[in-house]
């Protein structure tokens, strides 16, 4: 019988691109979830839900009874590195011979004294390396459909492009593409070594977006660089906190390194900010929201 996949964080952004492509490629997967309904509205019977909670040991026990390979994935948040800990334990105990972490960026983990968020990462990284299980550790950049959303809305309100970073350059990363790649290291015969660096193919700076929106909306398109960061309303002090770190760190360059892992392990180019825009100033804006249903980005 084909090996049951293990999927948490699966009814999030990323998460739900990695159930997709699993059950394209007929994978047997199990979704761990605190929302059932939500969870049948979204796969029906073509996944076995398991109801629970990170900090529920029996809840994660019975989630992970039986399954081969786990996708670990978890918001961030002051127990990000107890709850993703508790999921290698519990995956340990069933047997699994795999894990595909979703960790921080590369530079936030390079950087953990100055990230609460990459210092959780880290810390889940050096469990998972001595728990002695094979895994793989992806650590993408900035995901466009988190960074490139206030982009975009400025952009349907006619506005500029706001500089968050100041001058400097990030290789946005779209989320489709981390997906593919995490699928690959879920799925192939023999488990990819990492950790690997996901980044988009070039490194843009407000200034450089601002042209290409102006190419894609045919008007002058400029740059307005006294653009705040707005805190959606419900993120905790921990979240508020790595946020603005992740702010500080991208606007000193941190977030501008190209990687090739995309092309490598896919076997195509990532997608291009240009791409990403287009599609999405394409889309009629949702009503009474200026994002995708996007929460905040991270
Ligand atoms: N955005 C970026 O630029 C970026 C860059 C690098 C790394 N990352 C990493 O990506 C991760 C965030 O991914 P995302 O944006 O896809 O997450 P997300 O959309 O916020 O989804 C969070 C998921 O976690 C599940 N969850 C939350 N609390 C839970 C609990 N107590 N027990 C069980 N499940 C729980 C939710 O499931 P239910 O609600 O169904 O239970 C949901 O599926 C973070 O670890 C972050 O560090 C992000």
């Amino acid at each position: 019988m084909a090996a049951t996949i293990l999927v948490t964080g699966a009814t999030g952004r990323l998460g739900q691109r990695v159930v997709s492509r699993l059950l394209q490629k007929q994978a047997i997967v199990r979704v761990l979830t605190r929302r059932r309904e939500d969870a049948l509205k979204l796969w029906g019977d073509r996944v076995d839900i398991a109801e629970g909670n990170f900090s529920d040991p029996a809840s994660l026990k019975e989630a992970a009874r039986g399954t081969d390979r786990v996708f670990l994935l978890s918001p961030i948040g002051e127990t990000l590195a107890a709850d993703q800990k508790a999921v290698i334990d519990a995956a340990l105990s069933a047997g699994a011979s795999r894990i595909v972490k979703i960790s921080g960026s590369d530079w936030t983990i390079a950087n953990a004294a100055r990230s609460i968020s990459g210092a959780a990462h880290a810390e889940v990284e050096t469990h998972l390396a001595g728990r002695g299980i094979a895994h793989t550790v992806l650590r993408p950049n900035a995901w466009m459909q988190v960074a490139l959303e206030p982009v975009v809305a400025a952009l349907r309100n006619g506005g500029d492009v706001p500089a968050r970073f100041g001058h400097a350059a990030v290789s946005f990363i779209d989320a489709d593409d981390i997906a593919d790649v995490a699928v690959h290291a879920l799925t192939a015969s023999a488990p990819l070594a990492g950790p690997l660096v996901l980044t988009g193919g070039e490194s843009l700076t407000a200034l450089e977006i601002a042209r290409i929106a102006a190419r894609i909306l045919h008007r002058p398109v400029g740059v307005a660089h006294n653009a705040a960061s707005v805190f959606p309303p419900h993120i905790g002090a921990f979240e508020q906190k790595a946020i603005s770190e992740f702010g500080q760190l991208i606007g000193d360059g941190f977030a501008a390194s190209v990687t090739d892992t995309v092309d490598r392990i896919t076997g195509r180019q990532p997608r291009s900010v240009e791409g990403y825009l287009r599609a999405r100033l394409a889309a009629a804006a949702p009503q009474g929201d200026h994002s995708e249903g996007e929460k905040t980005w991270r």
